[in-house]
């Protein structure tokens, strides 16, 4: 062994560490963390912890191209009784009683060409979490362009149609 391994063998943990630091802690969470919404919701809140269904507010996903985001009269079912004199439960009385729909950034983009849609995958018995990862998990859902790549590896994987330029593309 030479005399000066030590202190480059030091350097290189020391580099190591500062790139794995900047990572987990910057670059990890910026990855992960979407849009800024009008109102704060959280799936974790509400599917979470409150176990309300996936499907109760977004009704249409396995009937029609358009899931549906909830309106806000459905949020104020709830939150009339519910912490209604939460600030942010004003604003959504605000949304209501001037009916402007609420201006939720839409997080899943796929490119315009590509034909998607929710029924045959959920008439498949596909879980959302399959594609959409531990929503009810999350306080903010992370931005996510989807790219040909994961939809080809599942229908590879399920045996689904590979016929891709038939089946997806317009
Ligand atoms: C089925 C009932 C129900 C519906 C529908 C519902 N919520 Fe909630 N919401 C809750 C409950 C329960 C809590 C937890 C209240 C508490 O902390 O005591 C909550 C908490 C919240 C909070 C508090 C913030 C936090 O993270 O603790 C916000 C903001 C909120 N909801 C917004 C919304 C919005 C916006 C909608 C419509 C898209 C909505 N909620 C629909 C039941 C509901
Ligand atoms: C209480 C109502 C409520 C429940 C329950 C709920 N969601 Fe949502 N969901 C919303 C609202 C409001 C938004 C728009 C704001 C946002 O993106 O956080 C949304 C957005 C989403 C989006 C992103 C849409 C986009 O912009 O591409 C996905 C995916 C989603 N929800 C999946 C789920 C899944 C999966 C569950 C069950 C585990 C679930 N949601 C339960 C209200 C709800
Ligand atoms: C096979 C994969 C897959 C499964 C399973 C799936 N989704 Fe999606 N979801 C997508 C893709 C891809 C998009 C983006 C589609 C687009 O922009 O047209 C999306 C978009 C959405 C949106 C936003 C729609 C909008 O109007 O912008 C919601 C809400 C949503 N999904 C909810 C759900 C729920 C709830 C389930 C389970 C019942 C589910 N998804 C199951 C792939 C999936
Ligand atoms: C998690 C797995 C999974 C992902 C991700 C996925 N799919 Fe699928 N897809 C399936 C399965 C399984 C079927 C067959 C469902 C059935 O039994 O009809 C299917 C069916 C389809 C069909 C109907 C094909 C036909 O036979 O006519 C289309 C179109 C489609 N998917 C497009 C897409 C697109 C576009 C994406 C990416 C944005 C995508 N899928 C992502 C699993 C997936």
């Amino acid at each position: 062994m030479r005399k000066n391994t030590g202190p480059i063998i030091l350097t290189l943990i020391t580099l190591i560490f500062t790139g794995a630091f900047i990572y987990f802690f910057f670059v990890a969470p910026a990855m992960q963390i979407g849009p800024e919404q009008p109102i704060p919701f959280s799936h974790n809140v509400h599917s979470g912890v409150k176990q309300i269904q996936c499907q109760y507010c977004h009704p249409y996903v396995a009937y029609s191209n358009f899931p549906g985001l909830p309106p806000v009269a459905k949020c104020l079912h709830c939150h009339n009784y519910i912490i209604a004199k939460h600030p942010w439960i004003q604003v959504e009385h605000r949304y209501f009683n001037t009916q402007t729909s609420t201006p939720w950034v839409k997080v899943n983009y796929v490119a315009e060409h590509v034909l998607f849609n929710h029924q045959r995958h959920i008439n498949g018995k596909i879980a959302c979490r399959e594609c959409h990862g531990p929503v009810e998990n999350l306080h903010r859902l992370p931005s996510k362009n989807w790219r040909m790549g994961e939809c080809i590896e599942c229908h590879r994987a399920k045996k689904a149609n590979l016929d891709c330029w038939l089946a997806c593309h317009s």
